[in-house]
């Protein structure tokens, strides 16, 4: 990393405006960032953070305002003018090619081939694994990126931001969310890297909806509500309290302990997993009981990340899946499992299990067709009206507007969008990867209380979470795997962060236990994880919006 030589800001944005048709995604917003400066941009799930970051990159244009980067105004609109300039970017989708291998997705820029796309194949590959190591990845530069587990897949998009181009030395790194998918070890890690990169003097913009990191990392905060800015100030000059505050207005409900409404555990199981093998997963047992809340606890390569997708058939496995009624669900078969009253949001939802270009009328829908189909067309009156239902329920934004194309919805309202997709079939059986990823602190709890709900009507919940706090405030039980099994299973009064963490750790032979499983390297025998199918789905009511 070169330091730039003087205190010229590494960003300074002014005037910044960008509406999308009738609605104002940014409204007149002014952002100064210093060189060796870590700037955090908060604010709630469709404030504006990334149209922001995508102004910068050049892939939005905006309305009004200026952006200068190093000193050097940026022709806006302009991908290649971002990245001469010398800004990286970290998406919030992250951008990368699953098609295609590692090696080809770092060599690819801000979008466009970079000059390194030219060199032998063997001085590209060293320079991969170099550009892995940075970041402390052991990942195989040959290996498809749609391989890779959600957290791999960050640390290569990282990795890519910080490649070296002597010709271009980067000034300003932007990242969008970057630990949404990440477990502790692995966040500890990043702040690391963004230390090390702000003490070689360049700016860092970072956005993220986990508030802790803020304290930990940023020198000062920029608060975003519905595109304007609220505050910018010193992070020394905030609290925890005073900065949730700023973010959601005084009316934050309590997302604490909501599971504390739910009655004690009862014995029948709703599903039984028994010595599930594959994919990480090294003869995991437990039983899910009907009306908990379960969490799924565990650092990267442990199994947490994998345990639900075997269990619906999303990821190949052996060993038995059995549901309450006894009935045994074959492996890689989701319809099965969907005809038995499961129901699996993946990790990294929006890429497998949503499609992007259809309204989310229609996402929402698409779990459960029946009721809509008449002579072989959509109907699309009742379609609508459950999806503005839900859209209320989950307080989605912006309101009311169902027919909007999904990736016109901010990430965190995207999540929204999956969750009411399955929550509406009432499923009795509820798998959840990473549930509130990339959610705001209001629409976590919001989010949360319709789990609660879900499991007061007798469903099945299970949460495989890298956030321990979230799942010490809503399970009332958590398994920690480690090595492929549920190693502890902390119950009522056991189940807190610290708690749940020192399970995790514990059996690692080193604090860095976490880093070397970033590689994403399934263990022998282990097969790779397939990629949800969300074409196809049987014809199944959904109850809930009724
Ligand atoms: N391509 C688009 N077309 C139409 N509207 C859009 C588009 N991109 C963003 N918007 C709207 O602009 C607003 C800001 O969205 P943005 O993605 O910047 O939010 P965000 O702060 O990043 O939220 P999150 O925390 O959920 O990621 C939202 O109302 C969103 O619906
Ligand atoms: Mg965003």
């Amino acid at each position: 990393m070169t330091a730039p030589a003087d205190t010229t800001p590494a960003l300074a944005v002014t005037g910044l405006s960008k509406r999308f048709g009738a609605s104002v995604a940014l409204q007149d917003v002014d952002l100064a960032i210093g060189p060796g400066e870590v700037h955090a941009v908060l604010g709630e799930n469709g404030s504006g953070k990334s149209t922001l970051i995508k102004i910068l990159s050049g892939f939005h244009r905006p309305d009004a305002g200026t952006v200068a980067v190093s000193g050097q105004p940026l022709p806006l609109g302009h991908p290649a003018s971002s990245y001469r300039l010398g800004a990286r970017f970290v998406h919030q989708d992250l951008g990368l090619v699953d098609s295609i291998p590692v090696l080809d997705n770092l060599a690819i820029g801000a979008g466009f081939a970079t000059r390194l796309g030219t060199i032998s194949a063997r001085r590209s590959s060293e320079r991969a694994r170099a550009d892995l190591a940075r970041v402390g990845l052991a990942v195989d530069p040959g290996a498809s990126v749609g391989s890779l587990s959600p957290a791999t897949r960050t640390g290569v998009a990282i990795a890519r931001a910080l490649r070296e181009d002597p010709g271009s030395p980067v000034r300003l790194l932007v990242l969008d969310e970057p630990t949404a998918t990440l477990p502790a070890t692995e966040v500890d890690r990043l702040m690391d890297i963004i230390r090390r990169v702000s003490a070689a003097g360049v700016g860092v913009l970072y956005v993220t909806h986990r508030l802790d990191e803020i304290f930990t990392i940023a020198g000062n905060v920029t608060v975003l509500r519905d595109g304007r800015e609220v505050a910018a100030v010193p992070t020394s000059s905030l609290d925890h309290r005073r900065l949730v505050d700023l973010l959601v207005g005084e009316e934050l409900t309590a997302a604490h302990h909501v599971a504390e409404t739910l009655p004690a555990e009862g014995e029948r199981p709703a599903l039984s997993l028994r010595g599930i093998t594959g994919a990480s997963l090294d003869g995991f047992s437990a039983d899910f009981g009907a009306g908990q809340i379960t969490g799924i606890a565990g650092i990267t390569g442990s199994g947490r990340e994998t345990v639900l997708g075997a269990a619906f058939g999303a990821i190949d496995r052996t060993g038995e899946v059995l549901t309450a009624g006894g009935v045994r669900l074959a492996p890689s078969r989701p319809d099965l499992a969907m005809r038995h009253g499961l129901a699996y949001l993946p990790a990294d939802r929006v890429r497998n299990a949503a499609i992007l270009s259809l309204s989310a009328r229609e996402n929402i829908s698409l779990s459960s067709l029946r009721p809509f189909r008449r002579f072989g067309t959509m109907r699309g009156r009742p379609e609508r009206r459950i999806a503005l239902t839900w859209f209320q329920r989950l307080s989605v934004r912006p309101p009311d507007l169902v027919d909007l194309p999904l990736e016109s919805f901010s990430g965190g309202n995207q999540q929204k969008i999956m969750f009411a997709k399955w929550l509406r079939r009432e499923p009795v059986v509820f798998l959840l990867d990473e549930p509130t990823q990339g959610v705001d602190v209001g629409a976590k709890a919001v989010l949360h209380r319709q789990l609660v709900q879900a499991a007061a009507g007798g469903a099945a919940i299970v949460i495989s979470s890298s956030d321990v706090d979230e799942l010490a405030a809503i399970c009332q039980r958590v398994i920690v795997c480690r090595d492929g099994r549920a190693a502890a299973d902390l119950r009522g009064g056991e189940v807190s962060a610290r708690a749940i963490s020192r399970e995790c750790l514990l059996g690692s032979a080193s604090p860095n236990h976490g880093v070397s499983s970033t590689t994403g390297v399934p263990r022998p025998g282990a097969s790779p994880g397939r990629v949800f199918p969300d074409q196809g789905f049987p014809d199944q009511e959904g109850p809930a919006d009724k």
